[in-house]
C-alpha cells in the first residue's frame, strides 16, 4: 500500500479500522446485556450482522491487506508459522500473519454462528425479526444452547486473539493494537 514515510506504511484501511473497534463495542454491549435489556441486545447483533456482511464483502474488494487472499493461508503455512513461533522465530507481516489470519477466518465463522442462530432464536422465542415464526419447540431449544455456546466460544477466541497480537507485538517489537488504530506500520525492509 502507499507509503506514508520513508519508514511508515499504511497497512489498515479506515473501513478495516472501523470494522474492528466498532465491532469491540458492539461484541462488549451484546455480551453483556444478554436477555435483561433484549432490544439493546437485538440491535447490537443486528449491528454486528452488517458489520459480517460489510467485513465478508471488504476481504474481496478492500485495500491490499483486507482482502482475505492476503491472509488466508494453507494449514501447512499456518502450521508452519505457529512452530516458528515457538522457537521465537516466526518472520514479521505487515498484514495479519498466518495464524492471526486463520483466527480472523474463525472468528468471522463463528460470530456468523452467534449472530444467525441469535436472530433465529428471537425468530422463536419472541415471533420477531426475519425469522419470525420460522423455528419452533425443540428446534427453538437447540438454537438457544449454540447461541449460547457460540458466544462463550467467542470469548476463547478472543483470549487468544488478544494473547497472539501482545505475542506478535513483543516478538517483532512493535505496537499491533496501535497499528489498528492508526493504520500504520514500521515497513518492512526484507
Ligand atoms: C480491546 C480488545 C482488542 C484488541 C486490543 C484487539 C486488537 C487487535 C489487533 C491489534 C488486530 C490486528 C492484528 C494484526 O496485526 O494482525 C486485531 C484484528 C482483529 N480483531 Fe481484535 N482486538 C480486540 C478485541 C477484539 C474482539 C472483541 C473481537 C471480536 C469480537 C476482535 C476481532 C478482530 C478481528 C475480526 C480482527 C481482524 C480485523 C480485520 O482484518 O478486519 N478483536 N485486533
Amino acid at each position: 500500500m502507499t507509503n506514508t514515510t520513508s519508514e511508515q506504511t499504511k497497512v489498515w484501511d479506515i473501513a478495516v479500522r472501523f470494522f474492528h473497534w466498532s465491532l469491540v463495542a458492539a461484541f462488549a454491549i451484546s455480551y453483556i446485556t444478554e436477555d435483561e435489556w433484549l432490544t439493546l441486545h437485538t440491535n447490537s447483533g443486528y449491528f454486528i450482522a452488517a458489520l459480517l456482511i460489510f467485513r465478508i464483502l471488504w476481504g474481496f474488494i478492500g485495500s491490499r491487506h483486507a482482502r482475505f487472499r492476503d491472509f488466508v493461508y494453507s494449514p501447512s503455512a499456518i502450521i508452519d508459522y505457529l512452530r516458528k513461533s515457538l522457537r521465537f522465530q516466526s518472520p514479521r507481516y505487515l498484514g495479519h500473519n498466518p495464524a492471526g489470519g486463520a483466527m480472523v477466518v474463525v472468528m468471522l465463522l463463528m460470530l456468523s454462528i452467534t449472530v444467525t442462530s441469535g436472530i433465529a432464536l428471537l425468530g422463536a422465542s419472541e415471533y420477531a425479526g426475519p425469522m419470525a415464526g420460522l423455528f419452533q419447540g425443540e428446534a427453538a431449544e437447540l438454537l438457544e444452547e449454540v447461541h449460547e455456546v457460540s458466544a462463550n466460544l467467542m470469548l476463547l477466541l478472543i483470549a487468544l486473539h488478544l494473547g497472539g497480537v501482545l505475542f506478535s507485538s513483543l516478538a517483532h517489537q512493535e505496537n499491533l493494537v496501535k497499528a489498528m488504530i492508526t493504520g500504520l506500520k514500521r515497513s518492512n525492509h526484507q
